[in-house]
Protein backbone atom coordinates (compact mmCIF):
# COMPACT_ATOMS: atom_id res chain seq x y z
CA UNK A 1 0.00 0.00 0.00
CA UNK A 2 1.04 3.46 -0.59
CA UNK A 3 -0.42 6.96 -0.22
CA UNK A 4 0.32 9.95 -2.05
CA UNK A 5 -0.68 13.88 -2.12
CA UNK A 6 -2.83 15.34 -4.56
CA UNK A 7 -3.90 19.21 -4.30
CA UNK A 8 -7.14 20.35 -6.33
CA UNK A 9 -5.59 23.84 -7.74
CA UNK A 10 -7.41 26.84 -7.33
CA UNK A 11 -8.65 26.52 -10.69
CA UNK A 12 -10.19 23.13 -10.03
CA UNK A 13 -12.07 24.52 -7.32
CA UNK A 14 -13.18 27.31 -8.92
CA UNK A 15 -14.76 25.78 -11.55
CA UNK A 16 -16.49 22.89 -9.86
CA UNK A 17 -13.99 20.00 -10.08
CA UNK A 18 -13.49 18.65 -6.92
CA UNK A 19 -15.98 16.43 -7.34
CA UNK A 20 -15.21 15.07 -10.61
CA UNK A 21 -11.67 14.95 -9.58
CA UNK A 22 -11.81 12.82 -6.78
CA UNK A 23 -14.37 10.57 -8.30
CA UNK A 24 -11.99 9.60 -11.23
CA UNK A 25 -9.27 8.23 -8.00
CA UNK A 26 -12.03 6.44 -6.51
CA UNK A 27 -13.43 4.60 -8.78
CA UNK A 28 -9.94 3.41 -9.99
CA UNK A 29 -9.79 2.11 -6.46
CA UNK A 30 -7.94 4.55 -4.73
CA UNK A 31 -9.02 5.08 -0.84
CA UNK A 32 -9.59 9.29 0.39
CA UNK A 33 -7.58 8.96 3.44
CA UNK A 34 -7.26 12.64 4.14
CA UNK A 35 -9.13 15.74 2.88
CA UNK A 36 -8.62 19.47 3.99
CA UNK A 37 -9.69 22.58 1.86
CA UNK A 38 -7.97 25.52 2.66
CA UNK A 39 -6.45 29.12 1.11
CA UNK A 40 -2.68 28.13 1.22
CA UNK A 41 -0.59 30.69 3.24
CA UNK A 42 2.70 31.96 1.38
CA UNK A 43 4.87 29.88 3.73
CA UNK A 44 3.66 26.54 3.01
CA UNK A 45 3.02 27.56 -0.82
CA UNK A 46 6.89 28.14 -0.23
CA UNK A 47 7.85 25.03 1.22
CA UNK A 48 5.65 23.01 -0.84
CA UNK A 49 7.52 24.24 -3.98
CA UNK A 50 11.11 24.70 -2.49
CA UNK A 51 12.20 22.27 -5.05
CA UNK A 52 11.10 24.92 -7.95
CA UNK A 53 12.53 27.94 -6.29
CA UNK A 54 14.61 29.77 -8.68
CA UNK A 55 13.06 27.68 -11.74
CA UNK A 56 11.00 31.14 -14.30
CA UNK A 57 7.73 29.46 -13.54
CA UNK A 58 8.23 29.39 -9.48
CA UNK A 59 7.10 32.84 -8.79
CA UNK A 60 3.98 32.78 -10.70
CA UNK A 61 3.55 29.11 -9.27
CA UNK A 62 3.37 30.14 -5.61
CA UNK A 63 1.26 33.00 -6.71
CA UNK A 64 -1.19 30.92 -8.46
CA UNK A 65 -1.72 28.51 -5.60
CA UNK A 66 -1.99 30.76 -3.16
CA UNK A 67 -4.94 32.89 -4.80
CA UNK A 68 -8.03 31.00 -4.01
CA UNK A 69 -8.90 27.86 -2.00
CA UNK A 70 -7.41 24.46 -3.03
CA UNK A 71 -8.33 21.12 -1.57
CA UNK A 72 -5.66 18.86 -0.47
CA UNK A 73 -6.25 14.98 -0.65
CA UNK A 74 -4.08 11.72 0.81
CA UNK A 75 -4.61 9.07 -1.49
CA UNK A 76 -3.94 5.21 -0.29
CA UNK A 77 -3.83 2.33 -2.69
CA UNK A 78 -1.31 -0.21 -4.35
CA UNK A 79 0.86 1.56 -6.37
CA UNK A 80 -0.81 4.82 -5.59
CA UNK A 81 1.78 7.44 -6.55
CA UNK A 82 2.21 6.37 -9.96
CA UNK A 83 -1.36 5.55 -10.51
CA UNK A 84 -2.40 9.13 -9.87
CA UNK A 85 0.43 10.56 -11.83
CA UNK A 86 -1.20 8.55 -14.78
CA UNK A 87 -4.63 9.45 -14.32
CA UNK A 88 -3.41 12.89 -13.73
CA UNK A 89 -1.26 12.89 -17.33
CA UNK A 90 1.00 15.08 -18.21
CA UNK A 91 2.29 18.72 -16.91
CA UNK A 92 0.90 20.54 -19.95
CA UNK A 93 -2.77 20.07 -20.36
CA UNK A 94 -2.18 20.85 -24.38
CA UNK A 95 -0.18 17.69 -24.24
CA UNK A 96 -2.23 15.37 -22.05
CA UNK A 97 -3.76 12.53 -23.25
CA UNK A 98 -7.53 12.30 -23.70
CA UNK A 99 -8.68 9.81 -20.65
CA UNK A 100 -6.26 11.64 -18.12
CA UNK A 101 -7.67 14.32 -15.82
CA UNK A 102 -5.59 17.11 -17.60
CA UNK A 103 -6.17 16.08 -21.17
CA UNK A 104 -10.20 15.79 -20.49
CA UNK A 105 -10.15 18.84 -17.96
CA UNK A 106 -7.43 21.62 -18.65
CA UNK A 107 -6.12 23.72 -21.25
CA UNK A 108 -3.64 26.01 -20.26
CA UNK A 109 0.03 25.05 -18.75
CA UNK A 110 -0.10 26.91 -15.17
CA UNK A 111 -3.61 26.55 -14.75
CA UNK A 112 -3.02 22.54 -14.82
CA UNK A 113 -5.86 22.01 -12.28
CA UNK A 114 -3.81 18.78 -10.05
CA UNK A 115 -0.41 18.70 -8.53
CA UNK A 116 0.59 15.03 -7.95
CA UNK A 117 3.72 13.87 -5.46
CA UNK A 118 6.29 12.20 -7.78
CA UNK A 119 8.30 9.98 -5.81
CA UNK A 120 8.11 7.92 -2.53
CA UNK A 121 10.17 10.31 -1.17
CA UNK A 122 8.60 13.69 -2.16
CA UNK A 123 4.68 11.81 -1.13
CA UNK A 124 6.03 11.64 2.64
CA UNK A 125 7.46 14.68 2.86
CA UNK A 126 4.28 16.38 1.05
CA UNK A 127 1.76 14.20 3.40
CA UNK A 128 3.40 15.23 6.22
CA UNK A 129 3.69 19.03 5.19
CA UNK A 130 -0.12 19.03 4.75
CA UNK A 131 -1.92 16.79 7.04
CA UNK A 132 -0.95 16.16 10.95
CA UNK A 133 0.04 12.56 11.52
CA UNK A 134 -4.12 12.09 13.10
CA UNK A 135 -5.97 13.38 10.58
CA UNK A 136 -5.13 10.95 7.91
CA UNK A 137 -7.47 7.68 8.42
CA UNK A 138 -6.49 4.76 9.13
CA UNK A 139 -8.66 2.50 6.20
CA UNK A 140 -8.48 -0.74 7.55
CA UNK A 141 -9.32 0.15 11.10
CA UNK A 142 -11.83 2.32 10.11
CA UNK A 143 -13.91 -0.73 8.08
CA UNK A 144 -13.60 -2.87 11.35
CA UNK A 145 -15.26 -0.06 13.04
CA UNK A 146 -18.33 0.04 10.51
CA UNK A 147 -18.87 -3.67 10.70
CA UNK A 148 -18.75 -3.25 14.37
CA UNK A 149 -21.31 -0.40 13.94
CA UNK A 150 -23.67 -2.31 11.72
CA UNK A 151 -23.89 -5.29 14.36
S1 LIG B 1 10.37 20.27 -13.59
O1 LIG B 1 11.26 21.43 -13.70
O2 LIG B 1 10.50 19.28 -14.68
O3 LIG B 1 10.48 19.64 -12.25
O4 LIG B 1 8.94 20.89 -13.70
P1 LIG B 1 7.56 20.13 -13.84
O5 LIG B 1 7.54 18.85 -13.06
O6 LIG B 1 7.20 20.04 -15.28
O7 LIG B 1 6.63 21.17 -13.15
C1 LIG B 1 6.77 21.50 -11.80
C2 LIG B 1 5.60 22.34 -11.38
O8 LIG B 1 5.67 23.61 -12.03
C3 LIG B 1 4.53 23.79 -12.87
N1 LIG B 1 5.01 24.41 -14.12
C4 LIG B 1 4.64 25.58 -14.55
N2 LIG B 1 3.80 26.46 -14.07
C5 LIG B 1 3.64 27.59 -14.79
N3 LIG B 1 4.26 27.88 -15.94
C6 LIG B 1 5.13 27.03 -16.44
N4 LIG B 1 5.76 27.35 -17.57
C7 LIG B 1 5.35 25.81 -15.75
N5 LIG B 1 6.14 24.74 -15.97
C8 LIG B 1 5.92 23.89 -14.94
C9 LIG B 1 3.92 22.45 -13.07
O9 LIG B 1 2.54 22.54 -13.24
C10 LIG B 1 4.27 21.75 -11.78
O10 LIG B 1 3.34 22.07 -10.79
P2 LIG B 1 2.73 20.96 -9.85
O11 LIG B 1 1.77 21.70 -8.99
O12 LIG B 1 3.88 20.37 -9.08
O13 LIG B 1 2.08 19.97 -10.75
Amino acid sequence: MERTLVLVKPDGVQRGLIGEILARFERKGLKVVGLRLLNVPGPLAAEHYAVHAGKHFYEGLVEFITSGPVAAVALEGPDAIATVRRLVGKTMPNEADPGTIRGDLGISGLRNLIHASDASDTARAELKLWFDEGQLLDYDRAIDAWIVAED
